[in-house]
């Protein structure tokens, strides 16, 4: 175990970003509610996860990470949940085909509620409110009232969150992700989608060949792996008395883990070495992402490893670069030669969202082409330095938002009043997202074709 640590001895650091509870004394009664409920998912999950993730770090395999900004209470339902769940499985299937790698998948999903905020104030005309936290901490709309953080919230996320994971459990297990459905995963899509011809192409060319594998004896029938998927939950471990409420020891290995999601990262903001949410992941035995943006050093980089990674163990920490279109090229080769030259394992993915927001007509934005410009950088350096450009992470949905700019339907700053219900940060919606992740796979192709014929030439 981790030494002099305990699930609560993040409460000894200083700490960024915590909500003003008017109520300490409610707070800690529901964080002792919450620490009484069902673990929301199992350590021996985590490890699988972490398993996978290793894989990735030893270069085999891609990390498909995405979801809300941040999940909200009024968007919850069982149409919302299908959707993504489709779109998501849409692009894994077009990376699967692109990369010929297994792609882990991980959503931001069934847990990604409290938001870190550049400001802890918000001004709209004279008046002065505090910043919504996301919906975990207090409520959206701009009013006193909705502001206040309220602990019961933390009870209804818990809940929500758990309705989400069982409904997606089902999904992933149930037969809805069985390859057979391939076509089946089009019904939602928008008949003149500019995505809807190329995805029904590579479906013919999947089922012909499961039609191939039925002929030889291999079918969904016999082999699990063709109609079922490991699908696994991720959220920003920010709030951290919730965290804690939830953090559990596994009765088979001793071992403390988040069980809150599968996979929890530490944001840009908050990852200063000695404060709190670096003292509280350190403990946990989870699969870690570390947010990495422009203002991180190499030594600063190195220093965190060593205190969430100690081990070195593979699979343990997923590096998710976030550094804007055009600070990437500034940024990451050196974090990559540090943890070269150090020998230091870990999984290098991309996050093009959050350092390519704009403002556009009064609404934040993100231009389609500076997120496949930042994700293809990340490629070009990665093959440049040798290392295996390993996974993607992206804010997105299943449904037919107007967040982000761009993409084939070439959306523009007067669409984006048309469908714009994110709660923090601008989606890419279902099309953009199926759009990227068909670049991408041509990008893996063209990656694969070149280094057999380094092999070969
Ligand atoms: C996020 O992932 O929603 C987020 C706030 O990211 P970052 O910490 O990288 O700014
Ligand atoms: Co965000």
């Amino acid at each position: 175990m981790a030494e002099n640590w305990t699930p609560s001895s993040w409460r000894l650091k200083p700490i960024q970003q915590v909500p003003d509870y008017p109520d300490l004394a409610a707070l800690a009664a529901t964080e002792e509610r919450l620490s009484k409920f069902p673990p929301l998912v199992f350590a021996g999950e985590a490890r699988r996860l972490k398993a996978s993730l290793a894989s990735v770090a030893e270069g085999n395999g891609f990390l498909l990470q995405g979801g809300d900004c941040a999940e909200s209470f009024v968007e919850h339902g069982a149409d919302t949940i299908r959707d993504f769940f489709r779109a998501f499985l849409q692009m894994a299937v077009v990376l699967t085909f692109g990369a010929q790698q297994p792609v882990v998948k991980v959503g931001r999903i069934a847990g990604q509620f409290a938001k870190p905020r550049s400001s802890g104030i918000e001004k709209q005309g004279d008046v002065t409110l505090p910043s919504y936290r996301g919906d975990i901490i207090n409520g959206i709309e701009f009013t006193e009232e909705a502001r206040v953080p309220s602990p019961e919230r933390q009870i209804m996320a818990y809940r929500q969150s758990a309705a989400t994971l069982n409904l997606l459990r089902a999904f992933a297990m149930g037969g809805y992700a069985n390859l057979e459905n391939v076509h089946q995963w089009m019904l939602g899509f928008v008949k003149d989608s500019p995505q809807a011809e190329r995805y029904r192409k590579l479906a013919d060319r999947i089922s012909e060949t499961m039609d191939f594998m039925k002929a030889i004896g291999i079918s969904a029938e016999n082999h699990p792996g063709l109609r079922e998927t490991d699908f696994f939950t991720s959220h920003e471990a920010l709030l951290l008395g919730y965290e804690q409420a939830l953090t559990r020891v596994d009765s088979t290995s001793g071992d403390w883990y988040a069980t809150s999601g599968h996979m929890i990262w530490i944001g840009d903001r908050t990852r200063q070495p000695d404060h709190a949410h670096i003292e509280y992941c350190r403990g946990i035995k989870n699969p870690l992402g570390l947010k990495c943006g422009p203002s991180l050093t190499s030594d600063g980089l190195l220093e965190l490893i060593d205190l969430l990674n100690s081990a070195n163990e593979a699979g343990r920490l997923t590096l998710i670069c976030r550094f804007g279109h055009d600070k990437v090229a500034d940024n990451l080769p050196k974090l990559i030669r540090a943890v070269e030259r150090e020998g230091k394992k870990v999984v290098w993915s991309c996050d093009p969202m959050h350092g390519n927001t704009i403002t556009l007509n009064n609404y934040k934005t993100r231009p389609f082409e500076r997120i496949l410009s930042e994700v293809e950088s990340f490629f070009q350096i990665h093959r440049a330095e040798g290392t295996h450009p390993g996974g993607i992470h992206v804010e997105m949905t299943g449904n037919d938002v107007t967040e982000c700019t761009g993409g084939a339907r070439a959306l523009s700053g007067d669409d984006l009043a048309d469908r714009y219900h994110t709660h923090c940060d601008p989606r890419l919606n279902a099309d953009q997202a199926l759009e990227l992740a068909f670049l991408l796979a041509e990008r893996m192709k063209g990656g694969r074709d070149e280094k057999r014929m380094v092999v070969n030439g």
